[in-house]
Parts: C-alpha cells; structure tokens; sequence
C-alpha cells in the first residue's frame, strides 16, 4: 500500500517512462497462491546495521513481509557487522537451518559467486539487494538457470542527477566565476559500483554539458557520516574558498559534511554547494529549509518491496530475471516537502 501511495506522489517527478512500472507494480496486489505464508522462513543478512540507509531497508523489508503474512519468528535478520567471514557463517547457519529463502545484502558484492554456489548447492534462492555482484555472475545465474537475482536501482542515473543539481544551479556550481567548477568528491566504499559510479556520473553530468572541471580531493568516507565529517573538516582547511562544490556517494557523509561546512562558516547555496544521495528525513528538511543543495531518492521502499516480490516468486516456484533495477527521483527544494511527506 505504501509503494502505490508514494508512486502516486512521485509521479510528478518522474518521466513519463519511469512512471509506468511502479505504477502497475502496486496496482497488482501481490499473489500469495502457492505459497505457505504461515510456514515459510526467511534468512536476510545486512551488510552492517549502523548504516543508515540499509536501517531504512531492512525495516521495510520485515514490515512488508509481515503484512504479506509471514510470521516474524520465521523471519531472521542479521547484522553482517561488514565483516564478509563472519556474514558467510550467518549465511552457513541459514543453509542448516533450511530457510527456504534468502535476502542478503553482501558485505563484498565479490563473495557472490562463492555464497551463490554455497545457496544453489542447498537448493535454496537468493535475492542479492543493495550491492551489485558483477555482470560475470549474474549473466552466470542466467545462463545456469541458478536462482539468484539482484534488487537495486542504477547508480549511474544517481550519480547524474547529482550532477544536474549543481547545473540547475544559480551559477552551475561556478560560484567564483573562474570558468571551472572546483569540487571535492566524498567517496562510499569503493568496493561497491553505487560508489563507483556516482562518482563517475555526478561528474560526467557536468562534463558532458561543456563543464569544465577541477578535482581538488577525492576521499573515502565509507559511507560514514563521522568520516564525512572529518574528511570535509580537512579538506576545507586545506583548501579552503577554493572549494565550490562537496559531492558525497550518500546523505549521511553529506550531512557529517554540512556540520564541517557550517563550523568553518560557510554557508550553502552562498559560498558552496552540498549534494548527497538517499534522501534521508535530515537531508529532505535541510534541502527544503535551503541549508543542502539537494539529494537522489535512493527509493528503498520500492527496492524493499521488491525484494520480497522476488523472494515470494521464488517461493511460488516461478522463474526470475536475474536484475531489476528501481528507479531514483531527483530531489531539490521543490519537491523535498512531498517525498518527506510520503516518507513519514
Ligand atoms: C546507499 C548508502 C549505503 C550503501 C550501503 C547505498 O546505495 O546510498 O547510503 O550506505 O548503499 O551499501
């Protein structure tokens, strides 16, 4: 219910083409024939519980499988403690217990081939969300009909609308008017293609409108706020007004970056610009009180709701296609009131 309401608001956001999945997706109610809801175990682990954005996650993950029916002691969520040998024992304790499926967000997308083959040899399917194993092993699962699929959303199209926020602005991100746009880039885990490409895109955005540009720094802050911080603190030190734009892979670097933004006094969408990626309650109030040039709905609902779509198929016995992809929303003070509306 809750995917069909925020597809309704979002709608304006989007383009015509994105529009049309979501919007049939929720209409279908889900089809649960076939399946032994009061019965069925799940085994999900999570990359690490102290991320924030996957704590969003996995809450709607157990909240929509509940609502479908299935009983929340079936239901087992563990903290990978982003530790890849210690979520391989969780998935190892999943594979004797005998869960019939599972949703697991990897530690290290490149352990997906060995915990994909340790699942497909117990008969068991896997829903792999949030960190994308390479096009290698999911062109494998096709290929080998071995029931493993992906739930995500492209970060190429993240990192681009991060990129327009800075074009839509007032000067394109050239507050000095010096022809170039002087940026530092707060990098996630680089293991991960989310971080990889929203690195590539945001800047490409600009590039490829004629742009040009000038990398002062390029970090990693692990998706961290506390290392947002403290790299963004260093960073304006060093650099200091020379820095026009701070690009950071997700919200809650970019909100540790604004507490360093706003302790060195300067003041966004004034003498800087500050996008992240998520759309976290603390990032849409500070995009609409102006305080953040904007953020990418990284729609984890959608992702969520999904995942447990897939994960319901494969209960049914259906076939699934090995990637599917939600779209993000780009979100700037004009429409950050609607999304934290749908989000509350
Ligand atoms: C999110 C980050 C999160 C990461 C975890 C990304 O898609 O944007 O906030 O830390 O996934 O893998």
């Amino acid at each position: 219910m809750k995917k069909k309401f925020l597809s309704l608001i979002l709608g304006a956001a989007m383009t015509a083409s994105m529009m049309v999945a979501p919007a049939m997706a929720a209409e279908a109610p889900i089809d649960l024939t076939g399946v032994d809801v009061e019965n069925a175990t799940v085994g999900i682990s999570i990359y690490q519980f102290s991320d924030n954005f996957m704590t969003l996650y996995r809450t709607e993950l157990v909240r929509y499988l509940t609502e479908l029916g299935f009983k929340e002691e079936n239901i087992q969520v563990q903290d990978g403690k982003n530790d890849q040998a210690e979520q391989t024992n969780q998935i190892n304790n999943f594979i004797t217990a005998g869960v019939d499926v599972m949703i697991l967000n990897l530690v290290q997308s490149s352990s997906a081939p060995q915990v994909t083959d340790m699942c497909n040899e117990a008969g068991i399917p896997v829903v792999y969300i949030n960190r994308q194993p390479d096009e290698a092993e999911s062109d494998r699962w096709e290929a080998d009909g071995i029931k493993a699929t992906y739930v995500g959303a492209d970060a190429r199209q993240s990192g681009t609308y991060q990129g327009e926020l800075i074009l839509e602005t007032a000067n394109g991100g050239d507050i000095n008017g010096d022809g170039k746009v002087s940026y530092i880039m707060v990098q996630g885990d680089p293991e991960n293609v989310d971080a990889q490409y929203r690195t590539e895109f945001s800047v490409k955005a600009l590039t490829d409108a004629g742009v040009e540009v000038e990398e002062l720094l390029l970090q990693r802050g692990d998706w961290d706020q506390a290392k947002g911080q403290q790299i963004v603190q260093d960073a304006l030190t060093q650099f200091g007004e020379q820095i026009e734009v701070v690009f950071c892979n997700n919200d809650a670097m970019a909100l540790g970056a604004l507490q360093a933004i706003q302790a060195a006094g300067r003041v966004v969408n004034e003498d800087i610009y500050l996008v992240g990626v998520d759309a976290l309650t603390e990032a849409l109030q500070d995009t609409i009180d102006g305080t953040y040039t904007g953020t990418v709905f990284n729609d984890h609902i959608s992702q969520a709701q999904t995942a447990v779509e897939m994960a319901v198929n494969y209960l049914k016995g259906e076939e699934v296609a090995p990637i599917n992809m939600v779209d993000y929303v780009k979100v700037t003070s004009e429409n950050a009131a609607d999304v934290l509306e749908t989000l509350q």
